[in-house]
């Protein structure tokens, strides 16, 4: 027998991604604020997986809480009955904009409750949680405490409604005790993204961090603790352990907790937030995580849609846009290309129903449809269907072929620096450089000896790569795109070859906006 059989075969490990949006609250139907945060989630998990990535995508609902219990009694119904209704329309928002999650969950799930109440009798019994009285100023809408001094003009800094001042008995998880750990966590970097929200962070809440009032026991509605029959999760304790407890469904293989939050996994972990929870996920999250003995996540705080005037888009201030209806009319490729393209991924962008139809006629149509049904119908006309193979690549094709893979260097660069929108920005230049590539090679004056099958072979893999790194936003017309060139899309595009094979036509992929 040779040595070399008694070497154990080397298995390939996948690389590992884990992403997360928050977990929305079931009070009201979802606007496309929200719609943006899962639509930048869907985004990067499918360039992960398109880039040989396994990956798991975990979305859900936020289900308890005061809040909800007050909604559900003014429609007159049982809190479970009214969410379960409204968490119906959240599913299938997600399939009208082509959302590929792993999991949907909900905090109401037996899992779920199972896990916290787990996780705070071990929190408790390691003494990281205390029972003292809390008294303080609270935003009912908003499900958060605050300080005298983090008011603005008397009212809730985040929603600037009024507070309450409230007095109970409750629990505490000793955050205060971990100061030094998050500052000079957040301060050492490449946790929260982008960068530039750290000192704000560290501002306006490290410097100053108390303990966090864990539970409540004015109202019923939420996750009873082992411990004390009277007291019920206070909800930012019950809704971040669903990015934990998510993997005691057992959903898929090789997915436990412990092999991504533990502090020797590999697995990389994104959180989507907006910025207004980002206190929550950068600061309270990784510090329970440190308490549990895990370790932290990256975040990514992007910023809002807002309205002409600048307000966040809120159902509360009535200027809420559904997505559903722009779907309708639009198609989901088009809003979510919107979503990622136009709003500077971190900062706050506005959403309206031109720059809608500006993206759509003068990017998706013009540029990118317009490639594709050129190609293809030059493709019909001069070579019947049949892709012809390159008789001659000349110094075009080569500076064209290097500008290409520059693009896509550069776009893989910013979707894994979580610049979405400038990683599309840059898929279209790739767009854009073919379209160059047809107006100086002029097809429709050349003949096969002048180089035409060069051209239209070419056309047909830069159609592929353009399409394969659009993808992550263009769900649906990606798709019909890898049908008609039959071959699955990947970020990997050594040796092409689409010689000899009959494509035929493809079908219309989008509607010019009158
Ligand atoms: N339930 C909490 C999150 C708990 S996560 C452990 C919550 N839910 S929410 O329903 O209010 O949804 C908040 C999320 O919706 C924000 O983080 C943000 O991602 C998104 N947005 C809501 N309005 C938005 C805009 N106008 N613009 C962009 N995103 C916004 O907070």
């Amino acid at each position: 027998m040779r040595p070399t059989q008694f070497l154990k075969k080397k298995v390939k490990m996948n690389k590992k991604f884990y992403v997360t949006t928050p977990i929305y609250y079931p009070n009201d139907k979802l606007h496309i604020g929200h719609a943006y945060t899962t639509t930048l989630a869907d985004y990067i998990n499918r360039f992960k997986k398109l880039d040989g990535y396994e990956t798991y995508f975990v979305t859900g609902s936020d289900e308890h809480g005061q809040k909800i219990e007050d909604r559900a009694n003014e429609a007159g119904k049982e809190p479970l009955e009214f969410v379960t209704e409204i968490i119906e329309g959240f599913k299938n928002l997600w399939v009208e904009l082509g959302i590929e999650y792993d999991h949907f969950i909900r905090t109401t799930d037996e899992t779920h409750k199972e896990f916290c109440k787990n996780k705070f009798t071990e929190l408790l019994n390691n003494d990281f949680i205390y029972k003292g009285e809390y008294s303080g100023l609270y935003c009912k809408p908003d499900e958060s405490f605050f300080t005298e001094t983090q008011l603005v003009d008397g009212k809730c800094p985040e929603c600037g409604r009024e507070v309450t001042e409230i007095k109970e008995e409750s629990y505490f998880l000793k955050i205060s005790e971990f100061q030094n750990f998050i500052e000079e966590k957040l301060k050492k970097g490449n946790i929260l993204f982008p960068e530039s929200r750290v000192n704000e962070l560290i501002n306006n809440f490290v410097n100053d961090l108390q303990d966090l009032s864990i539970t409540r026991t004015s109202f019923d509605w939420g996750i009873q603790i082992n411990e004390d029959q009277k007291h019920i999760l206070y909800v930012w304790l019950d809704a971040l352990l669903n990015y934990v407890s998510t993997f005691e469904y057992g959903l898929k293989d090789g997915w436990t907790a412990d092999s991504v939050w533990g502090k020797d996994s590999e697995v990389e972990i994104l959180q989507l937030v907006g910025k207004e929870i980002t206190r929550f996920h950068s600061i309270y999250w990784p510090i329970m995580l440190e308490m549990i003995g895990y370790r932290e996540p990256k975040v990514l705080a992007h910023g809002w849609i807002v309205s002409d005037q600048g307000d966040k888009m809120s159902k509360s201030k009535g200027n809420v846009v559904d997505p559903i209806e722009l779907i309708k009319k639009y198609g989901k490729d088009s809003l979510r290309f919107y979503l990622i393209n136009n709003i500077e991924t971190g900062k706050d962008g506005k959403f309206s129903e031109e720059l809608l139809i500006e993206n759509i006629n003068g990017i998706i149509v013009n540029k990118f449809s317009n490639l594709v049904s050129r190609t293809s119908a030059m493709n019909k006309k001069y070579f019947d269907g049949i892709v012809p193979k390159a008789s001659n690549q000349t110094e075009v094709e080569n500076k064209l072929w290097k500008t290409i893979n520059k693009l896509v260097d550069e776009y893989k660069e910013q979707v894994n620096k979580y610049e979405f929108s400038d990683s599309l920005k840059t898929a279209i230049r790739i767009v854009e450089e073919l379209n160059g590539y047809i107006d100086i090679t002029e097809p429709w004056k050349i003949t096969v000896e002048e180089g035409l099958d060069t051209v239209i072979n070419t056309l047909i893999k830069g159609i592929y790569v353009s399409t394969a790194v659009l993808s992550p936003a263009l769900v649906e017309s990606s798709k019909k795109i890898s049908d008609w060139l039959q071959k699955d899309l990947k970020l990997d595009f050594e040796n092409l070859d689409f010689d000899g094979i009959e494509i035929g036509e493809i079908e219309h992929l989008f509607e010019r906006i009158k």
